[in-house]
């Protein structure tokens, strides 16, 4: 089980787990917030995150296994939040890596974020953002974000909605801890991989370009099928993959 610790505002969930990993909080501990100040997203963005209306939260992780699969953490997760807001009739898919989308708009983020330790120990938060009650986006994002509220009027209650991912991140978690890898959970997420049979571009350092998207392999790579029949793994450190129409 978890402890939860809250509070109504705070900078970011991500940097206050991020402090209390180095004053050696227990693994499974879990940060929310009713609003943020400078919440973070991914590639240096800043998160909106107003009060009232959205689900903050990072959850602190010291895993046994190897530090280099750690990222795979941010898969694991989204299967949870998926899993969750499905629980609500919502047909949410996941974005690989680290987006949950809802008719084609992103509902969720995920920010996993490494913090190495003296002595080669290692922790991990695992930082997201649910977009519940929200109506309104500001222009420059209303056509690719959206809520649960917007899409499925459905009004949810955030606690709720937070018990429902702890213990689907438990389950999962679990399965993926017990080979260190995807190999159990792999058809379930592909299942739920919005990417999957579509054209996505991947923003590689090294040239962009473009295939159909396969599914997970078990490292939770994704398997980028190209034009000439090649079959690519991406990495979700290195590319960015981006579908060719719309957001997803
Ligand atoms: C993304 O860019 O898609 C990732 C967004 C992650 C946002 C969440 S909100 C809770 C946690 N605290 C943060 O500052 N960021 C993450």
């Amino acid at each position: 089980m978890n402890n939860i610790f809250y509070k109504q505002v705070v900078d970011s969930t991500n940097l206050w787990a991020k402090e209390e990993g180095q004053r050696d909080a227990l693994h499974g501990s879990v940060y929310v917030a009713d609003c943020q100040t400078a919440g973070r997203g991914r590639r240096g963005r800043a998160w909106e995150s107003p009060a009232g209306e959205n689900l903050y939260f990072s959850l602190l992780l010291r895993p046994t296994f190897m530090p280099d699969k750690a990222s795979m953490l941010t898969l694991v997760m989204a299967m949870a939040v998926a899993e969750a807001v499905r629980s609500y009739g919502a047909e949410a898919y996941i974005k690989w890596p680290n987006d949950i989308v809802l008719h084609g708009k992103k509902l969720c983020g995920i920010l996993t974020e490494m913090h190495l330790q003296p002595r080669g120990s290692y922790f991990v938060v695992v930082g997201v953002g649910v977009n519940v009650g929200k109506k309104e986006f500001p222009p420059e994002i209303a056509h690719i974000a959206t809520s649960l509220w917007a899409e499925k009027n459905i009004r949810i209650n955030r606690e709720e909605l937070l018990e429902k991912i702890l213990q689907s991140f438990e389950k999962f978690y679990r399965e993926f801890t017990l080979r260190g890898d995807f190999n159990l959970l792999r058809d379930a997420y592909n299942d739920i991989l919005i990417n999957r049979g579509r054209t996505v571009k991947v923003l590689d350092p090294k040239g962009e370009f473009a295939g159909i998207a396969r599914g997970i392999n078990a490292s939770g790579e994704l398997l980028v099928e190209k034009e000439n029949g090649e079959v690519v793994t991406v990495y979700a450190g290195e590319v960015s993959v981006r579908g060719l129409y719309g957001y997803t």
